[in-house]
């Protein structure tokens, strides 16, 4: 089915290497309009909530040392078949694999550090968007 929302964030290395702007200004290029935004750091005990699917995964804990190690930007974007076409925008989980002219093929270092987040279905979009904002943080 397709939503109208969807759940990101700017990693923490792409927002140390000053491409925050930069990526914010492609995601509201190509349609999106920013519902929530939000510059915070998560503790690593947030970042191994957030990403408690992932818990036996080999990877898990370096994920989560990695999303806790600076300061990331939030964001609920809105456009039809957001979670999709979001998808679509920032490429690829491996940058080496990523199509030109997205997010992560322009920005990512690595699969780890890839740069942006984009929610994988509609409900992990609702229940990753209420992860990070109230209802009176939302325009
Ligand atoms: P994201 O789309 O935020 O969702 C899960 C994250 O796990 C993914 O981006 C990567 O940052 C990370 N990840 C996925 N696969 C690997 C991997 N093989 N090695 C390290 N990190 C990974």
């Amino acid at each position: 089915m397709a939503t109208n929302r969807t759940f990101t964030m700017i990693k923490p290395e792409a927002v140390a290497a000053g491409h925050a702007g930069k990526i914010i200004d492609m995601i509201t290029s190509n349609g999106f309009r920013v519902i929530a935004l939000k510059y915070t750091r998560l503790s690593a005990q947030e970042a191994g909530t957030f990403y408690e699917v992932h818990k036996e995964r080999p990877f898990y804990g370096e994920l989560v040392d990695y999303m806790a190690s600076g300061p990331i930007f939030a964001a609920i974007l809105e456009k039809d078949n957001a979670v999709e076409d979001f998808r679509k925008l920032i490429g690829a989980t491996d940058p080496a694999q990523a199509e030109e002219g997205t997010i992560r093929k322009r920005f990512a270092e690595s699969k780890a550090k890839n740069a942006c987040h984009g929610s994988d279905s509609n409900e992990n979009a609702e229940i990753e968007g209420n992860f990070f904002f109230s209802g009176r943080e939302r325009f």
